[in-house]
């Protein structure tokens, strides 16, 4: 019976160890992926089957569903498996506008930036994660001031 006892209580106290473990692990509100230079480009569009990711601010989007505008040969396709976050402002499609550069800009171009970045890619293309720029300092570190992006445009159902 003294067993009995034993076996029950040793279960009880491990549920409620493990209950304790689980609160004491705060669930992130959304996956963030962490991506940088050299994995963006992996989503560029030219591997068929591969979803094409665009990084503008240092957020990252699943551009896939636009892929007449993104994919191999189309229109856009220079913009994406990188952060374009200096051609979009400049509606620029030269080599050298291809960066998250955003130095001398002016003011009609980062507005231009803002409109386009919300009023399209928030509104428009699921967040799959952030570039390792947006998210680390220069030396490294995690940057503390990092936060995720909100999406109150996007609904999953009117893309699909
Ligand atoms: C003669 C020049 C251009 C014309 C006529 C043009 C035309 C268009 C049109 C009609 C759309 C809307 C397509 C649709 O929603 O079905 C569009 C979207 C777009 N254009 Fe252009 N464009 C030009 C140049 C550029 C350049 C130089 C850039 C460089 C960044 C650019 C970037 C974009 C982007 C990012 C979109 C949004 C695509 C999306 O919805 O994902 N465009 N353009």
């Amino acid at each position: 019976m003294l067993f009995l006892q034993l076996i029950t209580c040793f279960s009880f106290m491990q549920i409620c160890t493990a209950d304790e473990t689980k609160l004491k692990v705060k669930a992130a509100s959304k996956p963030v992926r962490l991506f940088t230079d050299e994995e963006l480009r992996n989503y560029d569009g030219t591997e068929e089957g591969q979803p094409i990711y665009m990084a503008i601010k240092g957020v990252v989007f699943d551009v896939t569903s636009g892929k007449k505008f993104y994919g191999k040969g189309a229109a856009y396709n220079a913009l994406v498996g990188k952060d374009s976050t200096r051609a979009v402002a400049k509606m620029s499609l030269d080599p050298k506008d291809l960066t998250h550069d955003v130095a001398g800009l002016t003011e009609k171009e980062l507005e231009s930036l803002e409109s386009v970045f919300t009023g399209t890619y928030k509104s428009k293309y699921p967040i799959v994660g952030y570039t390792s720029r947006r998210i680390l300092n220069e030396d490294g570190s995690p940057n503390e001031d990092f936060k995720p992006e909100d999406q109150p445009n996007f609904s999953v159902r009117a893309e699909l």
